[in-house]
């Protein structure tokens, strides 16, 4: 863009302006011969019209490169052709330092911002932010994966969550007040849940408008361990109290009624025994299991060769399989190998199987115990080498909307049966944690009326 000449003559008025006027003074006053004036006069003019296109000309470069690097938010372009006035020049450097400066600092928040999002969008607890109406701005993956919504969005669940009474509260609380609140709810629906939710007011507003934030803890598995835990202890003292009832009761009647029939004596004596027994082992069991649950995440070392190992437990519980007539009828591939494995474990693994198969399979039926690599094709167990082992019954099977829980501590289907023929519900708690701790797979397969089947896939060395 040229200079415009009105702006030139307008500054070289400015500039020549005083030293002219002087001149015509002089001239005026006959202080100064008029020729010689004249040729001033007319020196002045142009020394102040070089001057003030110079000065111009410059300036507008300055500017111009001032407003391309706004513009494009960058460097300061260096400023082109001499530059006759020496502070626009050092203007120009300032500028270009500034920008660079100011360039640098744009990136560093640019940066910090995107750490931000990256941390919130990745933390583990779900984060949704309310605007100033209370309806969901954002949320992040986790909430998003909690409330089944697609993109940035909050899915339907979610809206659920706001309406809950006790959280609604806690919003409007944190609201009025700015301070921060805390609402532990329970969703029913879909999948029951308990969540935590602390709503935290945002003072100033986030630039989004976000006014409040919603962290979720959800709380389920804790909630659920800690009423695992007050069953367990509840279970474990029933189970004691039971036979501990039996045996005071024996030795007042001991001390009592009994005390001269021998006869009596005897027979109590022997259902004390019974009893003392069966707390014995339960003390046991727990002791035995609360060891596996210790050592559950250290994995086993060692080889087991299990088609050997379940000859041989099949024939130590022979007295146990004779009492209800029952044969095992063995289908064991030899040298079936797993690795890494415990011996110990699989052992009580095989022993509490076959128990069961023998104490709630039909009496004098057969049992089928199976070893064998595992087929890599099967679609419930992995696909990586390892062996497979069974235990089927004849039994009356168990009725499938017992067959989850099972495993269990004190779980038995039929509770008055189980303990009378001497189960306490421990037998498959102990296998599902040895299974566990050999990175395993427990299967259990029943059909009411013809039997059932209890698998265990273990690894085996590649
Ligand atoms: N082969 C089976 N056929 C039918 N029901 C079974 C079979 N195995 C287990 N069950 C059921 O599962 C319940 C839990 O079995 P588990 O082995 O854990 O405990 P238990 O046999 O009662 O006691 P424990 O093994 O501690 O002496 C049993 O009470 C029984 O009701
Ligand atoms: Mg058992």
């Amino acid at each position: 863009m040229p200079l415009s000449t009105g702006r030139v003559l307008a500054a070289a008025g400015l500039i020549g302006g005083v030293p002219a006027a002087t001149l015509v003074v002089l001239m005026g006053t006959e202080a100064l011969a008029p020729l010689p004036g004249l040729v001033a006069l007319g020196v002045t003019a142009l020394a102040a019209l070089a001057l003030a296109r110079i000065w111009l000309g410059n300036l507008r470069r300055l500017s111009e490169a001032l407003r391309q690097a706004a513009d494009d938010h960058g460097e300061v372009p260096a400023l082109e052709g001499p530059l006759l006035l020496p502070s626009v020049a050092e203007i120009g450097e300032t500028a270009r330092r500034l920008a660079r400066a100011l360039a640098t600092q744009a990136d560093q928040v640019a940066r910090l911002r995107q750490a931000d999002a990256a941390i919130i969008e990745r933390l583990p607890d779900p984060l949704v932010v309310l605007d100033e109406g209370g309806a969901p701005l954002r949320a992040n993956g986790a909430a998003r994966t909690l409330f089944g919504g697609g993109g940035g969005a909050p899915g339907g669940d979610l809206a659920a969550l706001l309406r809950h009474p006790a959280l609604a509260e806690a919003v409007a609380e944190a609201r009025a007040d700015g301070a921060p609140r805390r609402a532990d709810i329970a969703l029913p629906v879909p999948v029951p849940r308990e969540l935590t939710v602390h709503a935290v007011p945002l003072h100033p507003p986030l630039s989004d408008g976000g006014r409040l934030l919603l962290l979720l803890s959800d709380r389920t598995r804790d909630r659920a361990v800690e009423r695992m835990r007050a069953d367990f202890v509840a279970n474990a003292s029933h189970e004691l109290r039971t036979p501990l009832a039996s045996v005071i009761g024996f030795i007042d009647t001991l001390r009592g009624p009994a005390k001269d029939d021998p006869e009596a004596q005897a027979r109590f004596l022997g259902i004390m025994a019974d009893q003392a027994d069966r707390m014995r082992r339960l003390i046991d069991d727990l002791l035995g299991l609360s060891r596996i649950e210790i050592t559950e995440h250290q994995p086993p070392i060692g080889r087991v060769d299990l088609a050997a190992l379940a000859a041989a437990e099949a024939e130590a519980l022979g007295p146990v399989l004779a009492q209800r007539g029952v044969t095992v009828a063995l289908a064991l591939t030899p040298g079936t190998m797993a690795a890494p494995a415990d011996a110990g474990q699989i052992g009580q693994v095989l022993r509490n199987l076959l128990e069961n198969a023998a104490r709630y399979g039909r009496e004098g039926g057969t049992i089928r115990l199976a070893v064998a690599p595992a087929d890599p094709g099967g679609t419930r167990w992995p696909a990586r080498p390892g062996v497979m082992l069974s235990v089927a019954d004849e039994g009356p099977g168990i009725p499938r909307q017992h067959i989850p829980r099972l495993t269990e501590r004190f779980y038995r289907v039929d509770r008055g049966r189980g303990r009378s023929i001497g189960g306490t519900g421990l037998g498959l708690a102990i296998v599902k944690h040895i299974v566990n701790r050999h990175r395993g797979v427990l299967l259990i397969e029943s059909e009411e009326g013809v039997g059932s089947t209890f698998r265990v896939w273990l690894p085996a060395e590649g």
